[in-house]
């Protein structure tokens, strides 16, 4: 598998393929949401479980209206507010609709506009909805450069469309918009509680923002293994807890490093991943999945990741969510 131009990109995912296409969030494996056969590559190319819809892409408003359920006034003013963004809402579609395989049966859909030049122009010149679950086999690190996808799906796509390095790392924030005068965050992304509450305000809105109920429940996706790199990983809260004397690799950040002077030892096989600091999460954010992957390249036997307090901000609490799902 190789990187392809745009044209090529329109040719392939015409012709059923599937091109991992990039956003501001992650990559996404693009393939034609109508198409009950490209959706089906997609599940066996991720070796996704059959019962974890995928999110679908829309070049704008006016497309997600041609294929969802009539929704109320509020929910179009809270997307054309907030996209092309790093959000998803979920909304209701009707029965029997065309984009049932993509949402492996579910009678909602999560509809994404991303914010990359790359993919808006994609999307507008298919002038039909791409599905595009993060770019990683099931429970890997998802893809935030091309190079990492490369690495990962080798022949098992047709290509990818180089955008460059994801600018946010992680994936987008999921909103409920099914239920009457309310949304809820099912999964934290860079837009949290924070921003949301602003633009309700700023657009007079009255809904309220209400806190998931049990993950598990609503997105089903929460209950598998996610972000892992082959090598077992171990989460410590300090650098003290490293007995190993066997090869291995320590993740940190750019503080603890500091503070316990770790280094690489190469001769003994001790590896020293930087996260980044603290003080600049939307840095560490960007990195994160490429610091997981990286794992695996070391050839070792553990991997440690040093768990920290990132504080309170919508970011602090996306990295949070990720970080405890590793190694599940
Ligand atoms: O930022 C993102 O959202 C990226 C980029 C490529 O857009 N995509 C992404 O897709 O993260 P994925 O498949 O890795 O994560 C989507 C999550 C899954 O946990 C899935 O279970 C949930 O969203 N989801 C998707 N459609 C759903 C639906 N109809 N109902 C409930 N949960 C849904
Ligand atoms: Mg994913």
């Amino acid at each position: 598998m190789k990187k392809v131009s745009f044209l090529e990109s329109i040719a392939i995912l015409k012709n059923h393929g599937i091109v991992a296409f990039p956003t501001e969030t992650v990559y996404g494996l693009g393939a034609i949401a109508t198409s009950k056969d490209a959706v089906a590559k997609v599940f066996s190319a991720k070796n996704r479980p059959s019962d974890n819809p995928l999110i679908c892409h829309f070049s704008g408003l006016n497309q997600i209206l041609e294929y969802v359920e009539n929704v109320p006034t509020w929910t179009k003013k809270l997307i054309l507010e907030l996209t092309p963004g790093p959000i998803s809402f979920l909304l209701k579609i009707p029965k029997g609709s065309i984009l049932s395989p993509a949402t492996a049966g579910q009678d909602k859909v999560a509809c994404r506009i991303p914010n990359h030049p790359l993919t808006l122009e994609l999307l507008q010149k298919l002038n039909i909805p791409l599905v595009g679950p993060s770019a990683n086999i099931s429970g890997r690190p998802s893809g935030t450069s091309a190079d990492m996808i490369i690495n990962q799906f080798k022949e098992k796509i047709d290509g990818v469309l180089d955008g460059g390095k994801s600018k946010i790392g992680i994936e987008s924030t999921i909103l409920d918009c099914t239920k009457d005068g309310e949304v809820i965050i099912l999964r934290p992304g860079a837009i949290g509680e924070e921003e949301l509450l602003e633009v309700i305000k700023k657009l007079n809105l009255s809904i309220k923002i209400v806190q998931p109920n049990e993950q598990l429940g609503v997105i089903p996706g929460s209950k598998y293994r996610h972000y892992s790199p082959e090598t077992e990983l171990l989460k410590i809260q300090t650098v003290n807890q490293i007995l190993s004397q066997e090869k291995y690799v320590v993740l940190a950040t750019t503080e603890i490093i500091l503070e316990y002077n770790l280094k690489n030892d190469l001769k003994r096989k001790i590896y020293i991943i930087d996260l980044g600091s603290k003080k600049n999460l939307i840095n560490l954010a960007q990195n994160l999945y490429s610091c997981l992957f990286k794992v695996d390249t070391l050839n070792v036997n553990t991997a440690f990741l040093v768990e920290e307090d990132f504080g309170c901000n919508s970011l602090a609490i996306a990295l949070k969510n990720r970080i405890n799902r590793i190694g599940l």
